[in-house]
């Protein structure tokens, strides 16, 4: 256990955080933790992060097992990058709303559409929708993995309308075709929430997740003047902690999931953070609890698996994806 996960331990019972800890000792499993779950997840666990990241430290962990403690699809990916590990989740219907908005077979109808074209999945996707896709990327590298594309292919990107939209504005691509999706809990962070909240307090820096229908407002008031250029950034919840690290503003205004504010707040404690809005919660993230995260582990469950081929068709798009795009490479 390092330094950092014992002094956490005090936002837990202490006798729960150590049976947490043992129990992952004995089993040699790795406990990976999304930036949204609730605190006491976040601060128990081997490594919190971004969905990219998270991914790389389960393509290459030494572990047995993976503990993934998040929603479905980022334990999916876990199990497609690591197809010899046990990966468990502690809920295995912690779901996703953006996930859910594209099936398999509208993708196919979709490519059926569009022959030749190069299909850019986000990883909130079913392992089905990576098999039937060209590349996966996160709201950490989409750019990237977009001008990764020759310029002459059409790109099909699925199944966020906000991040596409964010992506084609950042590199300039013209032949990009967007599935019209969106994750509810950022579609609920909207244009007028974040104007009347920049207008409170002026001074304040702003993060925003691309996924949030107020991305594109949140360049709206750059451009009016409301607020500086240099205070607002469309990051990944990773690009999040890197920024509040930096920042010297002494409050900083956060569109995204309010689980993000636990590993903010870490990164920076001189700092204040506020969510734009305090109604952005995941109820998928919030479904590990300290109580299942310990059966999990006591009792081996639940078992995350993939079919093994639809999982080595899916892997090679997770992989390419990998290999593009520093961890910090920002959705900007
Ligand atoms: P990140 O890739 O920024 O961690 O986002 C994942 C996610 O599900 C956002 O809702
Ligand atoms: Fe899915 Fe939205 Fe929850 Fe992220 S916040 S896991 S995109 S439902």
């Amino acid at each position: 256990m390092s330094q950092a996960i014992a002094a956490a331990a005090g936002t837990a019972s202490q006798e729960w955080f150590r049976e947490v800890r043992e129990l992952a000792a004995r089993r040699d499993a790795l406990i990976l933790a999304h930036n949204y779950v609730r605190p006491e997840i976040q601060d128990v666990a081997d490594h919190v992060g971004d969905s990219l990241a998270l991914s790389r430290v389960a393509a290459t962990a030494p572990n047995r097992e993976i503990v993934f403690c998040g929603v479905h699809f980022m334990a999916e990916t876990a199990k497609i990058l690591s197809p010899d590990k046990t990966v468990l989740i502690p809920d295995a219907a912690a779901g996703c709303s953006l996930a859910d908005t594209i099936h398999v077979e509208e993708l196919r109808a979709w490519k059926a559409l569009h022959p030749g074209a190069v299909v850019v999945a986000y990883v909130n996707t079913s392992a089905a929708v990576k098999a039937e896709s060209d590349i996966c990327c996160t709201s950490s590298n989409a750019a990237d993995v977009v001008r990764s594309v020759p310029a002459d292919r059409t790109i099909l990107f699925l199944p966020d309308r906000h991040l596409g939209e964010h992506v084609r504005r950042v590199t300039g691509r013209a032949d990009m075709e967007i599935w019209q999706g969106q994750c509810h809990v950022h579609e609920g962070i909207g244009g007028d929430v974040l104007r009347a909240r920049v207008e409170a307090e002026p001074d304040a820096d702003v993060l925003v997740h691309p996924e949030c229908a107020c991305a594109t407002s949140a360049l709206s008031l750059v451009a009016s003047g409301a607020v500086a250029k240099d205070r607002v950034r469309i990051v990944s919840t990773g690009g999040m902690v890197d920024a509040a690290r930096r920042t010297g503003a002494g409050r900083v205004l956060v569109a995204t999931e309010t689980g993000m504010l636990h590993q903010l707040r870490r990164a920076n404690p001189g700092t204040v953070f506020e969510a734009v809005s305090d109604r952005a919660v995941c109820p998928y993230m919030k479904m590990t609890t300290p109580e299942n995260l310990l059966t999990a582990l006591r009792e081996g469950r639940d078992v995350v698996e993939v079919d093994s081929a639809v999982a080595v068709k899916a892997r090679l798009a997770v992989e390419r994806m990998i290999a593009i795009g520093s961890p910090s490479a920002g959705g900007e």
